[in-house]
């Protein structure tokens, strides 16, 4: 119980096989990490960010959180951000939602989780903003995977309204942000087509919502 020695195994045959196959592989990362893209998305085990795109470490800059929330005053994903797009200058930022998100699920749920519920009263405000439109979808299932849809399209927007990324486009450096739902049932990326590389495409998504 005290020494997760499956993991530690793995980690060595990770190693060696990486190496074999690269030997410059870790004396290349240790210098620097200069990757091109922000992922921010949801905590769900399922949803493991580099594989999914197929980048390798030192070229994903990774921030996860229970159901891919940007949240104006959370400190940690907006730091994250800021130095991503300040000090790394990254190009893009990936918010990756998924069908089948627990956090999604659980946020309109009726019975409690604890404490998570205050992190998930986020998305039942998406919801309540949305609520004519996910009304007239009858089947439960197909109005869940519309909210998370809904919810990405609304980090998106959260991801543009910050003082980092606003003063960014002023200065004139190429930040993209880019919404895309992943689905757990076939591996597959859905682009929700509301990428946004200026304040006036920002303006215009969240008029628009
Ligand atoms: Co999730």
């Amino acid at each position: 119980m005290k020494i997760l020695s499956r993991l530690f195994k793995n980690n060595k045959k990770w190693a060696a096989e990486t190496c074999a196959s690269n030997p410059e592989f870790f004396s290349r990362l240790v210098a620097q990490q200069a990757p091109e893209y922000l992922w921010i998305g949801c905590s769900d085990s399922r949803v493991p960010a580099n594989e999914i795109v197929g980048l390798q470490p030192g070229e994903l800059f990774v921030h996860r959180n229970i159901a891919n929330l940007v949240i104006h005053t959370d400190m940690n994903c907006l730091s994250v951000l800021q130095y991503a797009v300040d000090l790394l200058k990254i190009r893009h930022v990936i918010v990756c939602g998924h069908y089948g998100c627990g956090g999604i699920k659980a946020a309109m749920a009726d019975k409690p989780h604890g404490l998570v519920d205050n992190w998930l009263r986020h998305v039942r405000d998406i919801h309540h903003r949305h609520e004519r439109k996910l009304n007239v979808i009858s089947s439960k299932p197909e109005r869940l995977r519309r909210l998370c849809e809904l919810n990405v399209v609304e980090q998106v927007i959260n991801v543009g309204n910050t003082t980092i990324v606003q003063d960014a486009w002023g200065r004139g450096q190429e930040v993209a942000i880019h919404g895309w739902v992943y689905d757990i049932a076939d591996g597959l990326l859905k682009d929700l087509a509301v990428s946004i590389t200026s304040f006036k495409e920002w303006d215009a998504l969240q008029k628009n919502r």
